[in-house]
C-alpha cells in the first residue's frame, strides 16, 4: 500500500476482531462511559447518522436504549462493519451499515437525520476535512440535530505536557503503523463544527480532560 499518499484510506480491518480487547486493555471502562455519556439525552432521536463507529458499541447502546431509533452507520472498513453488525444483536433490523471513506462520502437526497455521532473517529481527519464533511451533512440533516463526539484533548495542565501529550503522540504512531492513517495530531474539532453552524451545548471531561464527550445542536 502507497501510504506516503495523505488520501489513502486507513485500513482498520485488522484491528475489527481485537478492537475490543485492546481497548479494554488501555483504557478500560473509559471510552465507553465517554461514548455513552449524553446517551439519555439521545431519547427524542429517530435517524441516526453514526460515523466511523468501528465494532458499533456505541450503536448497540444507541439501539438498546432507544427503541424508536433507526441507525445508518458508515465506515471505510468493512471487518468493522461487520463486527457493528453483530454487535447490534437482536436490534439489527434498525441498522444499515455502508462501507465508504467519509471524507468522499455524501448523504442520499431528501434523508433528514436529527443526529450525527461520531466517537474517537474525528480524530482519524484533519480540521478542514471536518469542516467538509460538516457541510456535506448540512442538507441531510433535520433543523433540530443534535451532534454528540467523544475524543482525545490535550489538556493545558502538567498532566495533558507529561502524560496526555505523548499518550496521544504514541497512539498516533500505533495507528498510522497498523492502519497507515496519515493525521498525525488532533484535529480542531471545535473549531471545525462552530464554522460550520454548530454549537456546543454541553461538555464531559474525563481521565483528567484526556477524553471529551460533547453534546452539539445546529445554531
Ligand atoms: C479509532 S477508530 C474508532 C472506532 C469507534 N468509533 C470507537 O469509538 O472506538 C476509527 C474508525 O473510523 C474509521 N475510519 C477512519 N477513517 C475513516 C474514513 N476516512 N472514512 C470512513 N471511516 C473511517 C475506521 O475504520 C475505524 O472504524
Amino acid at each position: 500500500m502507497k501510504t506516503s499518499d495523505p488520501t489513502t484510506t486507513p485500513n482498520f480491518d485488522a484491528l475489527a476482531r481485537p478492537y475490543r480487547w485492546l481497548e479494554y486493555l488501555t483504557f478500560g471502562p473509559y471510552l465507553q462511559r465517554t461514548r455513552t455519556c449524553f446517551l439519555s439525552e439521545l431519547e427524542t432521536c429517530r435517524r441516526a447518522l453514526v460515523l466511523g463507529d468501528g465494532d458499533g458499541r456505541f450503536t448497540a447502546a444507541l439501539l438498546r436504549a432507544n427503541p424508536s431509533i433507526h441507525v445508518h452507520a458508515i465506515d471505510a472498513s468493512p471487518a468493522m462493519l461487520r463486527a457493528l453488525q453483530k454487535s447490534a444483536g437482536p436490534h439489527a433490523d434498525r441498522l444499515t451499515t455502508e462501507a465508504a471513506d467519509l471524507r468522499q462520502w455524501s448523504p442520499r437526497a431528501g434523508t433528514h437525520y436529527d443526529l450525527v455521532a461520531t466517537h474517537f473517529f474525528l480524530d482519524c481527519l484533519t480540521t478542514p476535512e471536518i469542516a467538509v464533511l460538516a457541510a456535506r451533512l448540512s442538507p441531510a440533516l433535520a433543523p433540530q440535530a443534535r451532534w454528540v463526539v467523544s475524543d482525545f484533548a490535550i489538556p493545558a495542565t502538567k498532566f495533558g505536557a507529561l502524560v496526555a501529550a505523548p499518550l496521544v503522540a504514541a497512539l498516533y504512531r500505533a495507528f498510522s503503523i497498523l492502519t497507515h492513517l496519515r493525521v498525525r495530531q488532533l484535529p480542531n474539532h471545535r473549531a471545525a463544527l462552530e464554522s460550520s453552524g454548530w454549537a456546543m451545548e454541553s461538555e464531559k471531561k474525563h481521565l483528567g480532560g484526556l477524553l471529551l464527550s460533547q453534546l452539539w445542536h445546529r445554531r
